[in-house]
């Protein structure tokens, strides 16, 4: 890495790998800053020191590399990718994972079902979402025991083929896995992405890791190739984007043209806006014009609309 460079443009990218198998990968990207202020270089020297589990000498390195002259590089990190265990899982074709997963990582990712385990990629800071569910993920399943029927007519309505390739947006603790892999059968490919630990760790606890690959990425940024997939499927996931054009135009991105996109709810907007004690406003990103013309706005043609008490579905397909 060039200091001249990094002058120029800050924009940095480190990698660390293991080359021994099972191989291991770490890609981190951002920006990085030149501070020249001589007390922050020394303490930020120090500090370098102390992290490198060199404590009795941080002092003397702070003094002696914090110095004008010297050039110390702070990271702001914006992605980080990490994939363990590359090369693990010798997978039956049926099984093995898409080309898709190359992207950003540009390595296959190939898991066994008995390997899987959470591929993790990060963007941007998503705190409170993760603190909101992390504290509901351990009790999420037990409070909503009889929403298994309306996932498994969602998931059928989607249309999904033996064979396809279906990504759970949001997949949270992997309600919808189990029919989705029913939908695509043992050849089919079915992928969850969550972007709190705690939601996918219950994802584990409960199997359900069997029925797809889980992924700890945020949905903004999958690290999918582009049309990659038939569908996407994302159950109580659009209230919590930030930016709902952006956020479904990268669902676009990944599915195939003509591929399909359910935006589901186990209950209706009248029946969730009761249970959480607020009323439904004309804003309501999921009111039926302004669903209408965001999918539209991002890649998509909504073909069906449902809000009724007992489930929420809105069905699109990707434009070409
Ligand atoms: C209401 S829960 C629904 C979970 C699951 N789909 C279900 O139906 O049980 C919403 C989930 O979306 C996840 N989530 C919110 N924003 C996300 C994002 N930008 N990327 C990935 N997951 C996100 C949350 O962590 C949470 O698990």
């Amino acid at each position: 890495m060039k200091g001249r460079n990094l002058t120029r443009d800050g924009r940095v990218a480190l990698t660390m790998d293991d080359d021994r198998p099972p191989l291991h990968l770490v890609l981190l990207s951002g920006r990085a800053r030149l501070p020249e202020d001589p007390a922050e270089l020394r303490h930020r020297a120090a500090r370098v020191a102390v992290r490198c589990r060199r404590e009795d000498r941080a002092e003397e390195f702070g003094a002696r590399n914090g110095v004008p002259g010297e050039l110390l590089a702070h990271v702001n990190v914006g992605e980080v990718v990490a994939i363990r265990d590359l090369t693990a899982g010798a997978v039956p074709r049926a099984d093995r994972q898409p080309r898709c997963a190359r992207r950003r990582t540009r390595t296959r990712k190939a898991q066994g079902r008995e390997n899987q385990g959470i591929m993790r990629v990060m963007s941007d800071d998503h705190a409170h979402v993760q603190e909101f569910f992390t504290a509901r993920a351990a009790e999420w399943d037990s409070k909503f025991p009889d929403d298994g029927p309306a996932y498994a007519t969602a998931v059928a309505d989607l249309g999904l083929r033996a064979g396809g390739r279906v990504l759970d947006a949001g997949c949270g603790t992997g309600r919808a896995l189990a029919p989705l892999r029913a939908a695509v059968g043992p050849t089919g490919m079915v992928l969850g992405a969550d972007l709190t630990p705690a939601m996918l760790a219950a994802a584990v606890a409960a199997g359900r890791d069997r029925e797809g690959a889980l992924l700890l990425a945020d949905v903004a940024a999958l690290p999918l190739r582009s049309e990659c997939l038939d569908a996407v499927f994302a159950a109580g996931l659009i209230a919590h984007l930030p930016r709902p054009v952006e956020n479904l135009r990268e669902f676009a991105r990944v599915v195939r043209p003509g591929g399909r996109l359910a935006l589901f709810h186990p209950i209706g907007r009248a029946a969730l806006a009761a249970r959480q004690g607020r009323q439904i406003t004309p804003e309501d990103l999921r009111a039926e014009p302004n669903l209408l013309a965001l999918l539209s706005r991002s890649g998509w043609r909504m073909t069906s609309y449902v809000d009724e008490d007992a489930r929420f579905l809105a069905l699109a397909v990707r434009e070409s």
